[in-house]
């Protein structure tokens, strides 16, 4: 088949926000301990932080990491996670039914997030505390010195400030599996009051609103709008969190799943619109899709199910999905639909990063792995930079269960003024596509390199037996004629390109 795609350098969607790729890290299974955290592990310094993981988790490029949940932060005492660590008591984290030892907080995550090169975007406990709890952890965090709470903190060995900006308030409040779950209207006003309260502490606060955990929420819509017209004038982004696998074999509405991601977003971007004009307000209010990924949520919920009243395991093994190759062209399937969406979302966190639906896998005392979806991930991440780029295509359609008629592939391009990047991905089952692009309203290109992500076997996975099962491939079909670029696209392949 045949794919055409337009491009043109005034076609802008907006600035690639670096925030789009961030990460998140919850405590939960071994993501913290025996994840990112190993103590006696060979690679671990003197902090406990394996340095393997530091490298992979630089190499990956993720910007802003959202900590420290998730489920597991509406039932958190930031407390409990500071001070002498032979201290800390030993809770049960009753999201994931386990025992959290406090043995990593936040200084520690901290020194973490300073090896790894990223920022942190914190989220406070909204399910089981309030506004003082959350306004105490943002003097804690910022305020210089000369109070209790900021004394404390230097106390516990950190003069200068967290100075931490991007804040959460709370997790999934709409869902009823969340500690201290709320309606619309009960956590609109919590988060308001909430926000009001930390930004009395720091002006400088910007602040992320719970939107829906899922677009199939009962209450997905008026959830929105109602928290909105609460919080409108005290938050910055409202979340928004999507997570994907295959049904029953349906793997092509599953290649699709951006375009769910798609009508998601649109359907957020009109709600805030539709409050701004109730509102008469001109503010700008963000989207935040600050959890997605692939997760086989079903394999979770019915496989590992939870835990009896005498077991309160420590970082036992919980959501180690194993990723193929249709699952990372799926990855970048909705790394296409956020860069697409540039100018209404602008932070992101893939949900995970090590071993917990992660892009990252790591067994203990022994190696750590790329999974397949690292890939997309960190070819994206280094290679979209400066704006996003409207492109048009004209690509015919294949015909999913889920989205019916979708285009067969999805693309999305930036530009940083000197050269172009594109992604790619050919979502058919069945057939190769041969894309053609006409770059003539650009300069002069001299070169163009692919590379992506397909195999024989769609379901090909790296493990700890294989971990480099699958790799990035080079796509050598990829051609540059008098400014006209032509590309053959393999079924189920996600591609990214350079043009120079
Ligand atoms: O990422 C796993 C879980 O998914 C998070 O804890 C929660 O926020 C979401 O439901």
């Amino acid at each position: 088949t045949q794919a055409r795609l337009t491009l043109h350098p005034a076609f802008r969607i907006g600035a690639v926000d670096r925030r789009l790729f961030g990460g998140f890290v919850e405590h939960l299974g071994r993501h913290v301990y025996d994840g990112i955290h190993e103590p006696g592990h060979p690679s671990a310094g003197p902090d406990g932080f394996r340095r393997d993981v530091v490298e992979l988790v630089k190499e990956l490029g993720v910007t802003t990491i959202r900590y420290p949940g998730g489920n597991f932060v509406s039932g958190y005492r930031w407390e409990d996670g500071v001070g002498p660590v032979e201290d800390r008591p030993r809770r049960l984290d009753l999201a994931w039914h386990v025992t959290e030892t406090n043995q990593v907080g936040l200084h520690e995550f901290q020194t973490w997030l300073d090896l790894v090169g990223s920022e942190l975007m914190l989220a406070v406990n909204l399910g089981t505390r309030g506004v003082a709890e959350a306004t105490a952890l943002v003097e804690y965090a910022n305020v210089p010195s000369g109070t209790a709470r900021s004394d404390q903190r230097r106390a516990n060995g950190r003069e200068e400030p967290f100075g931490v900006t991007m804040w959460c308030l709370g997790n999934e409040m709409d869902g009823d599996w969340q500690l201290g779950h709320l309606s619309a209207e009960d956590y609109g006003k919590l988060a308001s009051r909430s926000a009001k309260a930390m930004r009395m502490v720091d002006n400088r606060l910007q602040l992320v609103v719970c939107g829906s955990s899922n677009r199939d929420m009962p209450t997905f819509g008026t959830w929105e709008r109602t928290v909105l017209e609460h919080t409108w004038d005290d938050v910055d982004y409202i979340s928004c969190h999507a997570y994907y696998q295959e049904y029953d074999g349906d793997l092509a509405s599953f290649l699709a799943s951006g375009v769910d991601m798609e009508r998601f977003i649109a359907s957020v971007a009109a709600t805030i619109d539709h409050v701004a004009a109730v509102k008469r307000s001109d503010r700008q209010i963000k989207i935040s899709f600050d959890e997605w990924n692939v997760w086989y949520f079903t394999r979770w919920n019915e496989v590992e199910g939870t835990f009896p009243i005498d077991e309160w395991p420590v970082a036992p093994r919980q959501l180690e999905d194993v990723y193929h190759v249709a699952d990372a062209v799926t990855v970048g399937g909705l790394l296409i639909t956020l860069l697409n969406n540039a100018d209404r979302v602008t932070t992101a966190s893939l949900a995970q990063l090590v071993n917990v639906i992660a892009p990252i896998m790591t067994e203990p005392g022994g190696p750590a792995w790329r999974q397949t979806t690292f890939y997309p991930f960190s070819i994206t991440a280094a290679a979209a930079h400066g704006t996003a780029l409207k492109v048009s295509l004209d690509a015919g359609t294949i015909t999913t269960a889920k989205y019916g008629e979708v285009p067969a592939v999805a693309a999305a391009a930036t530009t940083d003024g000197s050269s172009i990047q594109l992604f790619l991905q050919n979502r058919s089952t069945t057939d190769a596509t041969t894309v053609t692009i006409d770059l003539s309203a650009f300069g002069e290109f001299t070169t163009a390199t692919a590379t992506g992500i397909w195999d024989e076997d769609p379901y090909a996975a790296n493990t700890l037996a294989d971990p480099d099962r699958v790799k990035p491939r080079t796509n050598d079909t990829v051609k540059l004629t008098d400014g006209v670029l032509t590309l053959d696209l393999p079924a189920i392949s996600w591609t990214a390109v350079t043009i120079a």
